[in-house]
């Protein structure tokens, strides 16, 4: 790779930046925009829902690797990659930047009308600072590293040291310069993630001097100031934490939180936020596009320091909200079970919802409905996305086939808070919505006694949403489920009209089988069958 030199490609994207770049002001940058109490991502103007994927993270370093990838993510109806950017390839010599990956992604990217979610992956890359560059490695002395309580050095930068923030902040700031430079008219770049999975092993807190010093001062005003403010909307968990000590507004951190290994992580979270806050504002300041930052939830019954502790966990919200104001998202990763769980944590705060990592699975297409319907997520995204040998018959290229016709009235719907998303398995069996005079009841399509797959031991998940589109008119998109309908007027009855299953063509309605007789249970049921996928429009009526 060159330093400085123009390949083609990049004058290209400087070029197209030139001409237009003029013409751009805020609203039309991609952001964040909230009404009615729903966060959307707005790109060019109008509100996108992201169907992505994230790439493995060593397969964007390597052009001719990458080269076939783009148009398997395209068959599989994403519309954006989530695609590292690794601080060593990016300036391998201090001061010395090579976008050659950066800018082959984005012609790749665009190429397939694709857009990209850039991960920055600088000082931390899950707990690690492996892709610090060779030379922040191999000067310990001035980019200092975290130590443990034993003085033992770690391969961690600091997050106390300035020295590292400042090498963070110049290399972070020349990628979003460059992106500036050759993307914004195109726009092709929506999102910027911050650091990865950021968290402090193997205990919560560092001890580093410039850190010990910091432990035994005071806690920041700034962070008294926000508590005290927010007092009666901060986390549960984090209140009592205050609470248990006497709610205590000035002092040091154990004299405020106690002494214990949680204000330990609580210490360092802090730490962790307003160094983030800095890389993010200093990017910013180059092209202000959304950014967020991702969490390795912890895990249950376990101490900060055993799992990677003080990054945007749930019970740290506030510090992370309080301490990084720049960042616009905190969002889970999710590579456990506890889908449910972990969601219902993450839209507090009035944190907008967004998934950019999840175990690639065959449930993942039935998770994505419960994600952008009942959490109005911004968008999902499986992790190592390319990893897939018939990219046409993975169970989320089939979700995102149809979420991909519908994400209009999604979205529309989303704002208008006329779209339930649900999720479905052996123990969460059915959910019921209210919809208007409606009450809707999606189960599980194994509920059904005579469905084929009911004597199955285990069920796999099955998931839907259903969207209002008229008093009477539906839409129903999922798969394993079966949606019936009543009144909440004990002496009305409700029938189904018409059923119609069909696809939506750039928005338009095209209606294929009607679903009557078998397919509706001779009018008693709505019905999409495990391992299928489809969009059914239903409208429906009332009887006595
Ligand atoms: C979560 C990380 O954020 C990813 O970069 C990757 O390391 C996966 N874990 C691997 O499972």
């Amino acid at each position: 790779m060159q330093f400085f030199k123009f390949p083609a490609v990049l004058s290209v994207l400087i070029l197209a930046g030139c001409l237009s770049g003029l013409a751009q002001t805020k609203e039309s940058l991609p952001r964040l925009v909230k009404s009615n109490g729903v966060t959307q991502l707005h790109v060019s103007g109008k509100p996108f829902l992201i169907l992505g994927g994230e790439l493995g993270n060593s397969t964007t370093s390597d052009l001719d690797y990458m080269r076939p990838v783009w148009t398997k993510l395209k068959s599989m109806h994403l519309n954006t990659v989530l695609a590292p950017v690794y601080w060593e390839l990016l300036e391998p010599q201090e001061g010395k930047f090579d976008f050659t990956l950066v800018d082959s992604m984005m012609a790749g990217a665009r190429k397939q009308g694709l857009k990209l979610i850039l991960l920055w992956f600088g000082s931390w890359k899950n707990s690690m600072s492996c892709y610090a560059p060779e030379w922040i490695k191999l000067n310990q002395e001035k980019f200092e590293r975290a130590t443990d309580s034993k003085g033992k050095g770690l391969e961690i930068l600091s997050a106390f040291n300035k020295t590292n923030l400042q090498a963070d902040i110049g290399a972070f700031t020349a990628l979003m310069k460059h992106i500036a430079r050759v993307d914004s008219r195109e726009n092709t770049v929506i999102m910027i993630q911050v650091e990865n999975e950021i968290g402090m092993l193997t205990e919560a807190r560092e001890y580093t001097p410039a850190a010990n010093l910091a432990f035994r001062s005071r806690v920041p005003e700034e962070l008294m100031d926000y508590l005290k403010k927010n007092k009666n909307e901060l986390v549960p968990e984090f209140l009592a934490l205050w609470q248990k000590n006497g709610f205590i507004t000035s002092g040091t951190w154990e004299e405020v939180f106690g002494h214990g290994l949680a204000t330990d992580e609580i210490f360092q979270a802090w730490q962790y936020a307003v160094y983030t806050n800095a890389v993010a504002a200093a990017g910013k300041k180059e092209y202000s596009i959304p950014m967020y930052v991702n969490a390795a939830l912890n895990y249950k019954n376990a101490n900060p320091g055993q799992y990677p502790s003080a990054g945007p966990l749930p019970h740290l919200m506030d510090l992370w909200q309080a301490g990084a104001p720049q960042i616009d998202i905190l969002s889970p990763d999710f590579y456990n079970p506890y889908f449910r769980y972990y969601s219902n944590l993450y839209i507090r705060r009035n944190n907008p919802f967004f998934i950019p990592e999840i175990r690639s699975e065959p449930d993942n297409a039935a998770k994505v409905f419960r994600a952008i319907g009942h959490y109005k997520g911004l968008g999902f995204s499986p992790f190592s996305i390319e990893s897939v040998d018939i990219p046409l018959e993975e169970p989320i290229a089939k979700s995102y086939a149809l979420l991909e016709q519908l994400s209009p009235i999604i979205l529309v719907n989303q704002v208008k808070g006329k779209i339930e998303g649900v999720l479905l398995d052996s123990i969460f069996r059915k959910q019921e919505i209210v919809m208007g005079k409606y009450i809707i009841t999606v189960s599980h399509e194994f509920t059904l006694g005579w469905s084929p797959g009911s004597k199955n031991p285990g069920w796999p998940e099955a998931g839907g949403m259903i969207m209002q589109t008229g008093d009477n008119e539906f839409i129903i998109a999922g798969t394993g489920i079966v949606v019936t309908f009543s009144s909440a007027q004990a002496d009305e009855s409700v029938g189904i009209l018409q059923a119609n299953e069909g696809t939506f063509i750039n928005g338009k309605w095209k209606p294929g089988r009607r679903m009557n007789g078998d397919q509706d249970h001779q009018g008693r049921h709505i019905r999409i069958p495990v391992q299928e996928y489809s969009i059914q429009t239903v409208r429906v009526y009332n009887y006595h």
